[in-house]
């Protein structure tokens, strides 16, 4: 059991590096713990007014939960890496993005390296929850609010894949829920702003 030990732990670690706090290092930009909602997340860093420090936060955090989970996927079978480990591996680096070691525990809320994982188990979860994100956003320009419907979504998207059998995959599907919870955990002062209807929209700037 080194192996897929070793994996998990590599995954938590590569999950601990948060990009917003270091793309705005970097770059010269304020420290997202700082202004806006706080969280180290790519949202908040596009409120400092860099669309690019933005996408550059969720492309890597997005990397950091995709890479693990298609190194297993792909690399994994001779050192008896299997579903099991892939799925394991996944929920490391998403709970290292949570809760980085390297950060004092204090990290995000697991949107883009859940986008990540989602999108290393099968290509076609990945665009179904990543349109899920788009068209919500698109329509009520609050990224919290795409955030917690598509985290809730890409469970239901992964069970209704037909050409995925439910127990064959059961640890895959286990720690998509798992994921699912916690993000939404993480969301609970977004979803008491959006239920206040004080909730901070995409496109509007650095407040306080
Ligand atoms: O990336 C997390 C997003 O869903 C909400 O971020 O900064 O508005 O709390 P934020």
């Amino acid at each position: 059991a080194f192996a897929p030990f070793l994996a998990v732990l590599a995954a938590y670690l590569l999950g601990s590096l948060a990009f917003a706090v270091i793309v705005s290092k970097v770059m010269g930009l304020s420290d997202p713990r700082t202004f806006g909602s706080k969280n180290p997340g790519a949202t908040n860093v596009l409120r400092s007014g860099s669309k690019p420090a933005a996408i550059v936060t969720l492309l890597l955090d997005a990397l950091k939960g995709l890479v693990p989970v298609l190194l297993v996927k792909h690399f994994g079978e001779p050192y008896g890496l299997r579903e099991g480990t892939m799925a394991m591996v996944g929920l490391a680096a998403f709970l290292g993005h949570l809760y980085p070691v390297f950060f004092r525990l204090q990290g995000g809320k697991g949107v883009a390296t859940f986008i990540g994982v989602v999108f290393g188990i099968h290509w076609v979860l990945g665009i179904a929850t990543g349109l899920t994100w788009l068209i919500i956003a698109f329509f009520f320009r609050y990224s919290s609010l795409a955030s917690l419907l598509s985290a809730a979504f890409a469970p239901v998207y992964y069970l209704l894949g037909d050409r995925i059998q439910w127990y064959a995959e059961r640890p895959v599907a286990v720690a998509l829920f798992a994921m699912a919870l916690l993000l939404t955990w993480r969301h609970r002062e977004n979803i008491q702003r959006l239920v206040a209807g004080k909730e901070s929209r995409l496109g509007a700037k650095k407040a306080s």
